[in-house]
């Protein structure tokens, strides 16, 4: 293989193709050849004519920066509007009454939410430990977590067998993974990428939240030496119809009595690409939650010395601008109103495709919120290339084929569920 004598092991096992670009190219080259071909393939939000769907009030907002904040590095642990507002972006109307009850936060800004995702990895296991995911999971957590010599363990996304005690969320198979994983372990980190999941779409539901909380917790309280972090992708949480719905599940848990053992910690991941439409920009953060100002304080320092060692500051412009803008109540009306018009068209795409699949029975997954949908399926390329032959270009994964929302518009959904329906006969 070229390179192997200059590559390290880890160099040479990084492999090039990348299956949802080759889909996006397959679905240009269809256009290009006069097809009438939609496009599922890629994870952008585009209006319903093919344009990137962009928040026009974050654009006014970044173009208006003043030269040194476009040019000057940030603080290494990002600038305090910033990490302020990344407080509020995770925890919601919830951080205040946190903050009353004496929780505390460590924020730390990152080149979007992949960077709060390497945070995390480089933190919070040992090398050699296993992470916990969901057996569907945005395909990057792998590479962030074998870049920091970590494996991982599955749990399935959806109960098996149908039982429906949490309908979107298997408590029995979570809470097997966590006994099986503290057996061998002294740290525990779990990722969830909810509300809103990639893939899939998938909302876990406040029952599901709520069960998902309890286990880790009393897995943490029977284990008290064993490290336990929950840690919340929120990548598409601003479409979902309940944005805050874990910082809400969280301070209900602590309301009610729920104690909080040392050894447990949540974490969220926030990113800015598609909340405020700046892909590019390459801002998020990730924000620590814990009782004790000592472990936060502590974590700021950890995090942000990673970054200095990894890349430096994060992007200075986006966290200034968007932190301005939501530094007034005009400003963040201005935002939620672009936010809730470009969640209509994920809404109104997500309704027609649930009602055009409903018709032809077509056994979608449950879809509740963001970019996606998905269809379990056995062969995915199989599926993905009947779709193609009907000129419906979609994304095969592991389990399973993605419809990307975020790409088609409400009126492409009919050919989208026929397609479907026949790939699936
Ligand atoms: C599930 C999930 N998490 C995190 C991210 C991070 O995005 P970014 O690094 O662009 O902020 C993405 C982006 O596609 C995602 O799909």
């Amino acid at each position: 293989m070229a390179g192997e004598h200059i590559l390290n092991v880890a160099g040479v096992a990084k492999q090039g193709s990348d299956t949802i670009f080759s889909w996006w190219a397959r679905y240009q080259d269809a256009k290009a050849a006069g097809k009438d071909a939609v496009n599922g393939t890629i994870g952008a939000l585009l209006e319903d004519d093919g344009n990137l769907a962009i928040n026009k009030v974050v654009d006014a907002a970044v173009r208006a920066a003043p030269e040194v904040e476009i040019s000057a590095y940030a603080p290494l642990a990002g600038l305090p509007s910033f990490l302020d507002l990344s407080k509020t972006l995770a925890f919601g109307e919830s951080r205040t009454r946190l903050e009353e009850l004496g929780f505390n936060f460590a924020a730390t800004a990152s080149p979007g939410g992949s960077g709060a995702l390497y945070l995390a990895a480089n933190n919070l296991l040992e090398r050699g430990q296993s992470a916990l995911l969901r057996d569907r999971h945005w395909g990057p957590y792998k590479g962030f977590l074998d870049n920091n010599g970590i494996d991982f363990l599955t749990w399935p996304l959806l109960p098996p067998n149908g039982h429906d005690e949490h309908p979107y969320f298997a408590a029995d198979e979570f809470e097997q993974s966590l006994e099986e994983l503290c057996q061998k372990q002294d740290k525990i980190m779990v990722w969830l990428n909810d509300p809103a999941h990639n893939p899939t779409g998938l909302s876990m539901g406040a029952e599901g939240r709520a069960a998902c909380l309890s286990s880790f917790v009393t897995s943490a309280l029977n284990n008290e030496s064993i490290g336990h972090t929950l840690l919340i992708d929120s990548a598409y949480s601003l479409y979902a119809d309940e944005p805050h719905a874990w910082a809400d599940t969280i301070l209900g848990a602590i309301e009610s009595g729920m104690p909080w053992p040392e050894n447990f910690l949540i974490c969220v991941a926030i990113s800015l690409s598609k909340s405020h439409t700046i892909y590019g920009l390459r801002t998020g953060a990730l924000v620590c939650l814990h009782p004790e100002k000592e472990v936060t304080d502590r974590l700021s320092t950890v995090m942000s010395v990673t970054g200095r060692q990894t890349w430096s500051a994060a992007p200075r412009v986006a966290q200034y601008c968007v932190s301005e803008m939501h530094s007034s109540e005009e400003g963040g009306e201005a935002w939620s109103k672009e936010r809730d018009r470009l969640k209509q068209l994920l809404d109104d795409r997500r309704t027609n495709l649930k009602s055009e699949c409903e018709k032809l029975n077509v056994p979608l997954n449950p879809t509740m919120d963001g970019f996606f949908a998905w269809i379990e399926a056995d062969d995915p390329v199989a599926v993905a290339e009947s779709c193609a032959e009907m000129d419906v270009y979609l994304v095969p994964l592991k389990g399973g084929v993605r419809i990307g929302l975020c790409a088609l518009s409400a009126s492409d959904m009919p050919k989208v569920a026929k397609a479907l329906a026949n790939a699936m006969s």
